[in-house]
């Protein structure tokens, strides 16, 4: 259902990669509250991905920067404002990778080379983004920016590996930032931390399936999807929220604020019968 929520805005979306991605439902969500957006991705990514079919059916210009680089930073956003015809009013951050991941290296075991590059993607791309765009002071007064993040910068859980750094990371940046740009700009930095949601970074992650119905089960309301997070991202781009700032926003169904539910506590029971000895005795293993 659409508001116009965002009529007159104009917004930059990182990170649609296909339509699984949360940053594709973010992109047609704010299209459909009026805003006018560019994209961008990898030049990989543009490459390999859909991102281009996108860009056609939103009539959006698809500007391809690895946003490691401060160079294809200044880029998108100058090419933006050239596009869209202004200042930028909201940006979305919704990039993530982890090398360490992907080569199946466990936390106790990480290559450093590739933590680095981890945090640099996941993170510190946040601050050159947010950076690039106050020195060129691209974003509006009451800007609204935000990244996805995910409850492992606070709590561990289990396979999440070095993205749970790169995400305390990411929400400290949006609270360094947030307060500077906000004094100066009036612009908001807020992080979602956003339920497990089945992508191709998210499917990535160890035991990520058990960790999808896990937490779905234990939230009262479910796993928020990735339409519901850009249900979300449309309020917090829109002037209903203009003093939400520094906030890391938990979009889980409620999961970050559950101990024990009913179901599990039953669950947690059961699973004893099967570490038992011939004896009956529990082996806690
Ligand atoms: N899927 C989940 O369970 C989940 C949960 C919470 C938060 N998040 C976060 O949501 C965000 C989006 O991930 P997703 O789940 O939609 O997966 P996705 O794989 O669809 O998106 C990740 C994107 O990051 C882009 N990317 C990687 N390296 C880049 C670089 N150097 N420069 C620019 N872009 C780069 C990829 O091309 C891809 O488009 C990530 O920050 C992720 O950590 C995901």
């Amino acid at each position: 259902m659409a508001n116009n929520l965002l009529k007159g805005k104009r917004g930059i979306v990182f990170g649609a990669l296909n339509d699984m991605s949360i940053a594709w439902k973010v992109a047609e969500r704010v299209v459909e509250e009026g805003a006018i957006i560019t994209l961008s991705n990898t030049p990989l990514a543009v490459r390999m991905g859909t991102t281009n079919e996108l860009a056609e059916k939103l009539n959006a210009k698809l500007i391809p920067a690895d946003a490691t680089s401060v160079a294809d930073l200044e880029q998108v956003f100058v090419q933006s404002m050239e596009t869209l015809g202004g200042k930028i009013d909201f940006v979305l951050h919704s990039i993530g990778m982890s090398p360490n991941v992907r080569k199946k290296r466990t936390y106790d075991d990480l290559d450093y080379d590739m933590l680095i590059t981890t945090l640099d993607i996941s993170a510190i791309s946040f601050h050159k983004m947010i950076q690039v765009a106050k020195k060129m002071d691209a974003i509006s007064e009451g800007g609204s920016v935000l990244a996805l993040s995910y409850v492992a910068a606070q709590r561990t859980l289990f396979g999440y590996n070095d993205m749970a750094d790169a995400k305390s990371m990411l929400e400290s940046i949006a609270r360094s930032f947030g307060y500077i740009y906000g004094r100066e700009k009036g612009v908001r930095i807020n992080t979602i931390s956003q339920s497990p949601t089945m992508t191709t970074a998210g499917s990535g992650i160890k035991g990520f399936d058990s960790l999808v119905d896990f937490s779905d089960r234990m939230s009262p309301l479910g796993n928020a999807t990735a339409d519901d997070c850009a249900d979300y991202c449309v309020v917090m781009f829109s002037d209903l929220t203009r003093k939400v700032t520094m906030q890391n926003l938990y979009h889980d169904g409620g999961f970050s604020s559950m101990g024990m539910s009913f179901r599990a506590m039953e669950q947690y029971n059961k699973s004893f019968d099967e570490f038992k000895d011939e004896e009956g005795k529990v082996i806690y293993g």
